[in-house]
């Protein structure tokens, strides 16, 4: 029986990125739709969960993409609603690749650093990585600042993150150099989720930061969000921190993609969001 992804989109048009990924997951077919809305998708559900029997009901999986957080979490609570008895596939949300680019990056910091304690800033944390990696470091008893250029945005995206995770996020405005210093003073980790192509953080403004243990950049595209850390760094040691860039963690994250895909068909009632996420990021890497 061939294995069926629904790849549905709260975008026009769908991602190809998340399509490859799902093949190289062991998809054996994916089906990619667009528009997706909560008050639309009940239809496709109804498709997933009323054709196989119940054994075989695990062959069939639905994937969340798109780049809007909201819509995403919307959709997400929208499929699960229509869920019935066994009347039922596994759904993972990944919107932008939020969850499992957000999983590999904490799950490497991790690796480095003990997190309990800690005080984190997560850059231009209003994104969907930004958010799911905020959550992941919160949970792993991290004190985590979420930075926007606006402090409207920061509070909407840690009252979100309250209300769906019950995490406390402090919400920080920092759009100017004076009130980033400030959110950077004892710090211990920083992280920088701001969109691609966007410079958030100068290299004077983090190499004469002592506390400051771990830096990690999200942004693959020119300009880095981290002046001073290299596309391709992965733990490298600049001024006496150690420093990831997108590419250095981006092969991981990808690992991450595949395995979630694959275990979405091995039973027909997962579901996977930031939480279940990491914890297979985290299980991945110390298996390493
Ligand atoms: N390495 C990987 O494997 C991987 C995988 C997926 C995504 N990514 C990258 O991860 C990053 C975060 O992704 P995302 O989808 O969460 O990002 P996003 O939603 O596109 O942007 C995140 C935040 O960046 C801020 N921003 C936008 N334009 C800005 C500007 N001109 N100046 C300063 N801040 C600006 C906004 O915050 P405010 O408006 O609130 O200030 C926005 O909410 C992106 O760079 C993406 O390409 C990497």
């Amino acid at each position: 029986m061939k294995k069926i992804l629904f790849q549905l989109d709260t975008d026009p048009i769908p991602n190809t990125f998340d399509t490859v990924v799902a093949c190289d997951g062991g998809a054996d077919y994916v089906s990619c739709r667009g528009n997706i809305k909560p008050s639309t998708v009940g239809t496709m559900v109804d498709g997933a969960v009323f054709t196989r029997p119940p054994r075989a009901k695990k062959n069939t999986a639905l994937f969340v993409t798109g780049s809007n957080m909201g819509e995403g979490e919307a959709v997400l609570a929208s499929i699960r609603n229509h869920f019935f008895g066994d009347f039922r596939v596994s759904v993972m949300l990944d919107s932008n690749g939020s969850n499992t680019t957000a999983a590999a990056a904490v799950a490497y910091m991790g690796q480095h650093v003990q997190l309990q304690g800690k005080r984190a800033v997560v850059l231009a944390g209003t994104g969907p990585v930004g958010q799911r990696a905020a959550v992941m470091l919160a949970r792993e008893g991290v004190d985590v600042v979420l930075t926007s250029r606006r402090a409207d945005r920061a509070e909407t995206a840690c009252d979100a993150m309250h209300r769906r995770f019950g995490v406390k996020l402090i919400p920080a405005a920092a759009g100017d150099p004076e009130s980033l210093g400030s959110t950077l003073h004892d710090a211990n980790i920083v992280l920088a989720t701001g969109a691609a192509g966007v410079q958030l953080l100068t290299e004077e403004q983090w190499r004469e930061r002592p506390a400051l243990e771990i830096l990690l950049d999200a942004n693959a595209t020119p300009p880095l969000g981290i002046q001073g850390i290299a596309l391709a760094d992965r733990a490298a040691n600049r001024h006496g921190k150690i420093c990831y860039g997108a590419i250095g963690f981006g092969g991981f994250k990808l690992e991450v993609h595949r395995a979630c895909i694959a275990k979405l068909f091995e039973s027909n009632d997962l579901v996977l969001d930031a939480l279940e996420i990491f914890a297979l990021a985290k299980q991945m890497i110390a298996e390493r």
